[in-house]
């Protein structure tokens, strides 16, 4: 079969490629809650803590802003004054809803029951975090049949550098709370980077990256990298 074929072939499927970017928001992972930059979050109290008798409830954030107030006898919710389109205060289960989170929202966040003494009923360490950056995937491979498929998988400083013949290892990179994943089947090689809020992928078809050889069943080298970007 002629390589040069196949890899201006690929070449020409690369101006369909595509990368798939999807994710998810909000959600806790150990003691901190990371919420994406803009959306909301709920934070709930511990019912079990609840004092028989109760006359307020208050959610306080670390720079002692009473956020909501509420008068249990009148039924009265008081949300502070600069925080009025951004919080939902739940009557019946005491949960508190913050809109349109913000880096500078990040902190711990209180609520305290009161009645003869005040009852610390919840804490959340919240982290307020940008969704992660799309990851990019690239053939590093020379133009060559008799050269390893090697490609590398890299985002902000996490770099996978791997190689794909009868198959490719998985392999994950972490800083942090950022993991860089890698993953080959048989006909796709996934990057996939993510965070505690999101996750975004750069994927394609071994077709795009490599070129099969029948005499051996191998996938081998093909584009220069250049010629991906
Ligand atoms: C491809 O990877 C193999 C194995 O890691 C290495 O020996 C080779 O030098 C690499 N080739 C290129 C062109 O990067
Ligand atoms: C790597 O990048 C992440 C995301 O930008 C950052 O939070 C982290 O501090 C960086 N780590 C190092 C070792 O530079
Ligand atoms: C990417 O990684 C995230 C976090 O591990 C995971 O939830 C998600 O399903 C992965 N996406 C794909 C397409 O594998």
């Amino acid at each position: 079969m002629d390589v040069q074929f196949m890899c201006a072939m690929m070449v020409s499927r690369l101006l369909l490629s595509y990368a798939l970017l999807i994710y998810n928001t909000g959600f806790s992972a150990g003691d901190i809650v990371y919420v994406e930059t803009g959306a909301s979050v709920q934070l709930n109290i511990q019912r079990e803590k609840l004092p028989a008798e109760l006359d307020d409830i208050m959610w306080k954030n670390e720079r002692s802003q009473n956020l909501v107030k509420y008068l249990i006898k009148s039924n009265d919710v008081k949300p502070h004054s600069t925080y009025i389109d951004r919080v939902d205060f739940n009557t019946e289960t005491f949960s508190l809803t913050l809109k349109n989170m913000q880096k500078i929202d990040s902190g711990i966040y209180r609520a305290i029951a009161s009645s003869e003494n005040d009852i610390n009923i919840a804490e959340h360490k919240v982290s307020v975090i940008d969704a992660v950056k799309a990851p990019v995937l690239t053939v590093n491979s020379i133009w060559s049949i008799t050269e390893p498929c090697n490609f590398t998988c890299t985002a902000d400083n996490l770099t996978i550098i791997n190689y794909y013949s009868t198959s490719c290892s998985d392999e994950v990179k972490s800083s942090g709370i950022y993991n860089l994943n890698l993953k080959c089947t048989d006909d796709f090689i996934i990057c996939n980077y993510s965070n505690p809020v999101s996750w975004k992928i750069d994927t394609k078809t071994l077709q795009q990256l490599c070129a099969f050889n029948p005499d051996d069943n191998r996938w081998w080298g093909c584009l220069k990298s250049e010629a991906l970007t």
